[in-house]
């Protein structure tokens, strides 16, 4: 595995290779989520690349930024183990200059659930995957399913300004017990590691509850909401998989997303349906 930190390196190096390239752009701290992106990258491209940048621009003030869990030993192993041809690993001062060009998310779909508490998150999610699929150019880009906003901004964002690239999303992987693989989950103690499990039975429950036909959203939230009352619930939503609202579920239209912080952090949780 060849690792590379300078973007025009990189660059460089792809343009020459005319092979299917398939990314996986992360923040590290891989784990099996990631190594799930990694292999489906792997059965469909010739050659895959990993980035791992933790991006200043996507954290609001007061966030974890500085304490965003950093693994880069066991990371680089693992993406050896998984087969990953290239590993990007960039420094901040290489993205960004000084007097910035950025991307400014969509009005409406860009400020709502995520973006509503988290106002310039997506500017900076969609700011450094442009740049990222600027400098790899790959075929393919793989993005997890848990973070569903940001899989349905990435791929507005590659519709609406004619990019080539192919964007994938991958399904979620839990844990035994049902919680979303997240590399936040680290900063749960046992307790709250138990807490959060109320954000997958609020999710089963409200499958199960479709499953019996009951496809009412109102119904179904409130539901949901009791399961998840002693959490701190920032929100949960029943909409179209383009983030429409939605009065009853369509099956095969709909995610359920749920985002709860659990001591201090912040979980996020779907399903889609
Ligand atoms: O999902 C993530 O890990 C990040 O938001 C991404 C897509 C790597 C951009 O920094």
């Amino acid at each position: 595995m060849k690792i590379i930190s300078a973007p025009l390196a990189l660059k460089e190096y792809l343009k020459n290779s005319k092979k299917r390239v398939g990314f996986v752009p992360t923040m590290g701290a891989l784990h099996e989520g990631h190594i799930s992106l990694i292999k489906q990258a792997r059965e469909q491209n010739e050659l895959v690349v990993v980035s791992i940048f933790v991006n200043p621009t996507q954290f609001l003030k007061g966030e974890d930024l500085d304490s965003y869990p950093k693994k880069d030993e066991a990371d680089k192993k693992i993406c050896e183990l998984s087969g990953v041809d290239i590993l990007f690993f960039p420094h901040a001062k290489d993205i960004y200059g000084e007097d910035e060009v950025s991307l400014v998310a969509p009005n409406i779909r860009g400020f709502v659930l995520e973006g509503s508490s988290r106002p310039s998150h997506f500017n900076g999610v969609l700011t450094v995957v442009m740049k990222l699929l600027n400098i790899v150019q790959p075929t393919n880009a793989y993005f997890g399913k848990k973070d569903a906003q940001q899989l349905n901004l990435i791929s507005l964002m590659v519709k609406q300004l004619f990019m080539s690239v192919n964007i994938v999303g991958v399904d979620t992987v839990r844990e035994s017990d049902g919680l979303a693989m997240s590399s936040r989950n680290t900063y749960l103690s046992l307790q709250e590691r138990e807490d959060s499990l109320k954000i997958s039975s609020s999710l089963y429950e409200a499958t199960k509850m479709i499953r019996n036909s009951i496809l009412d959203v109102k119904i179904i939230k409130n539901r949901m909401r009791e399961i998840l009352r002693p959490l701190e619930v920032e929100y949960v939503e029943i909409l179209s998989r383009e983030f429409e609202y939605l009065w009853h579920v369509e099956v095969g239209n709909t995610v359920i997303l749920v985002e709860a912080k659990v001591g201090k952090t912040r979980l996020l949780d779907n399903v889609w349906l």
